[in-house]
């Protein structure tokens, strides 16, 4: 590693060494991520090689404007941030743990321009009481450490998805996600039904966690029926339930809590509609 053009005396500075270990489920801890963290947490451990934009230094490639670093996708944004790249002066963040690696990866994808400039059509705090509150996101979702387990996480859908994809899935889940997120329902020899997640589905057995949180097992040759994504088991009545404005409000929620603290102060809701 000697030879690197980007050989730097720094990284001795940095917990190279420190190989941590790996936190890889989401925490649900009361210590969010959040981009305000991320601004902290890149200056602290990235700027000195690559500067406090990302452009560049004197020990590190640019990471914000090049082209082949905005192209890659989040998860091996992510690995190469976690792990490094071995044999250069890149050492892996691991040791911060999954949040603040998140948290960093979502700051770096704003110093790309890729989520700073997106107009949100709606008030993400009001969003924010809507996920916890009336809407009930979050007896199935978590963002940030808290909510339900049986869907994903939404911390940060908003540094893959838009506001556009993020409405087409709350008006229309049962068309909008895949059918291998959908609901599986199977119907036992014995007659009894159940509805829940799609865990595991090979040649022999199904598994699926109902909304109770609870795992369940069949074997294939115990089931009389078995459907797969016909529905959706995220509710498939928002339209009647929520206003046009609330879904705004909603996919704002998720689109900020995803770049930075969602009660930050800056400038929102330019009234432009997706639709
Ligand atoms: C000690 C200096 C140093 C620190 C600190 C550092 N990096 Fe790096 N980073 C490098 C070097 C050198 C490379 C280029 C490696 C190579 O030769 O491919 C690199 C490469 C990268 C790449 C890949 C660029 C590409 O072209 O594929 C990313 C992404 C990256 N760094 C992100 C970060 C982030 C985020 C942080 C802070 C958590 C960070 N780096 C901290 C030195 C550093
Ligand atoms: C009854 C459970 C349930 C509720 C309530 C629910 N969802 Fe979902 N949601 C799901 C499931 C299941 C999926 C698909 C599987 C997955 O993503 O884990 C999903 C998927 C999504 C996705 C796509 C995720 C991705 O990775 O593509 C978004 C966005 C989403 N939901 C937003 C919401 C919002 C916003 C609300 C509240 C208005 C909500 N959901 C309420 C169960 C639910």
């Amino acid at each position: 590693m000697l030879g690197s053009k980007w050989m730097a005396p720094l990284w001795a500075l940095l917990g190279f060494g420190v190989t941590g270990i790996v936190v890889a489920q989401h925490s649900t801890n009361a210590n969010p991520a959040s981009a305000s963290q991320g601004t902290v947490l890149f200056s602290s451990n990235c700027a000195t090689c690559h500067g406090a934009d990302g452009r560049g230094g004197e020990h590190a490639p640019d990471i914000a404007t090049a082209s082949d670093v905005q192209r890659l996708a989040d998860q091996n944004l992510i690995g190469i941030i976690k792990n490094g790249i071995a044999g250069t002066g890149m050492p892996g963040f691991d040791w911060l743990g999954q949040d603040k690696v998140l948290a960093i990866a979502v700051y770096l994808r704003t110093l790309q321009g890729k989520t700073t400039s997106v107009a949100l059509p709606g008030d993400p705090v009001r969003g924010e009481a809507l996920f916890f509150g009336k809407a009930q996101c979050s007896e199935c979702h978590m963002a940030h450490g808290k909510g339900g387990f049986i869907a994903a996480d939404l911390s940060y859908i908003g540094a893959d998805v838009g506001v556009h994809r993020i409405r087409e899935v709350i008006l229309d889940p049962g068309t909008a996600l895949p059918a291998q997120k959908r609901a599986v329902t199977v119907v036992t020899n014995s007659g009894q039904k159940f509805t829940g997640a799609l865990r595991i589905d090979d040649n022999f057995s199904i598994s699926m966690q109902t909304i109770d949180g609870g795992f369940h097992y069949f074997p294939k040759s115990q089931l009389t029926h078995v459907d797969i994504g016909s529905r959706s088991l995220m509710p498939g009545d928002y339209r009647s339930r929520l206003s046009d404005a609330e879904i705004n409000d909603l996919a704002s929620y998720l689109i900020r809590t995803s770049t930075r603290n969602s009660n930050s102060s800056d400038t929102h809701a330019t009234d432009d509609e997706d639709e």
